[in-house]
């Protein structure tokens, strides 16, 4: 896709992605890298983010990876505390870290609920918690990635849903209690995405054709959409936008995310 923002709009930034070694959110720390931003990726994957680092390396751009679960405090504190020893400071977080599956909810478990919960939702705020100190230094932001599985109802979501709607309100809560520190809390909530791997897990093919059908746009979204919406969010040209979640779906949740 061709280069829409000047290369060096993160020039002199710190990002700190989570669940920056795969999908969407590695796709969005590659593009801040691109433009200027030193990142820090995080996830429980290793492997994912040593291949993320090496092609942000690749591409002539510099990254820091620290393993962790942002369901863990002590986890996500650790990943700050080398992040800030690494560069020094933190101006952007990112927070994709998420888990997905489909399931009934007649089918699933209390604790099959909770861990998506608790790696969407409180995996948020354990992170905009743990970096709230240097955010409140660098008078920095947040990009919170959300989704449009609640907005009407989207079955097999449950999960996903009440997690995602969780977020939405920490994107909400935290712009009007950090706004006096300059810090921005934003979020992104992307429709279908054909180039990530859940999508291609979760979709089955002959769904894909259905959904197209429900999106004005008439067609799937790409990384690089999502890309594009986050470095516009964290950058000066929205300097006075917050407490948004930027839905980037073509216009898919207005015709229903569900099949039916
Ligand atoms: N259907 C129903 N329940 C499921 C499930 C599925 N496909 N996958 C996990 N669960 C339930 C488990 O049964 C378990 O509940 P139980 O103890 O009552 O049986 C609970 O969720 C925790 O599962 P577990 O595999 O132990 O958790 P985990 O912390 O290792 O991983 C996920 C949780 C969500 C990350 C895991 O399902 C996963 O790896 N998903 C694919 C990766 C992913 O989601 N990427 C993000 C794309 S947006």
């Amino acid at each position: 896709m061709t280069k829409i923002f000047a290369d060096n709009i993160l020039e002199g930034k710190v990002a700190f992605v989570t669940g920056g070694g795969t999908g969407i959110t590695g796709g969005i720390a590659r593009a801040f890298a691109e433009h200027g931003a030193k990142v820090a990726i995080t996830s429980r994957k290793i492997e994912n983010l040593k291949a993320m680092k090496q092609k942000i390396e690749d591409a002539g751009g510099e990254c820091f990876a620290v393993a962790g679960d942002v369901r863990d405090f002590s986890d996500v504190q650790n990943a700050v505390a080398r992040t800030v020893e690494h560069y020094g400071k933190i101006d952007i977080v990112v927070n994709g870290a998420a888990g997905n599956f489909l399931c009934a909810a007649d089918e699933l478990s209390p604790n099959g609920f909770g861990t998506v919960v608790d790696i969407d939702t409180k995996g948020t705020f354990n992170v905009c918690r743990a970096t709230f100190d240097e955010l409140k230094k660098s008078r920095g932001q947040i990009l919170n990635i959300s989704a449009t599985l609640h907005y009407l109802a989207t079955p097999m979501q449950i999960h996903v849903s009440a997690a995602k709607a969780g977020v939405d309100a920490i994107t909400r809560n935290l712009s009007v209690e950090w706004g006096r520190h300059g810090i921005r809390v934003n979020g992104i909530a992307p429709g279908p995405i054909e180039d990530t791997e859940g999508m291609k897990r979760l979709l089955p093919e002959p769904l894909k054709e259905k959904i197209t059908r429900k999106i004005p746009l008439g067609r799937f979204g790409r990384i690089a959409d999502i890309e594009n919406a986050a470095l516009f969010l964290v950058s000066d040209a929205a300097s006075y936008i917050d407490g948004v979640t930027l839905v980037v779906d073509g216009g898919n949740w207005l015709l229903g995310t569900s099949l039916s």
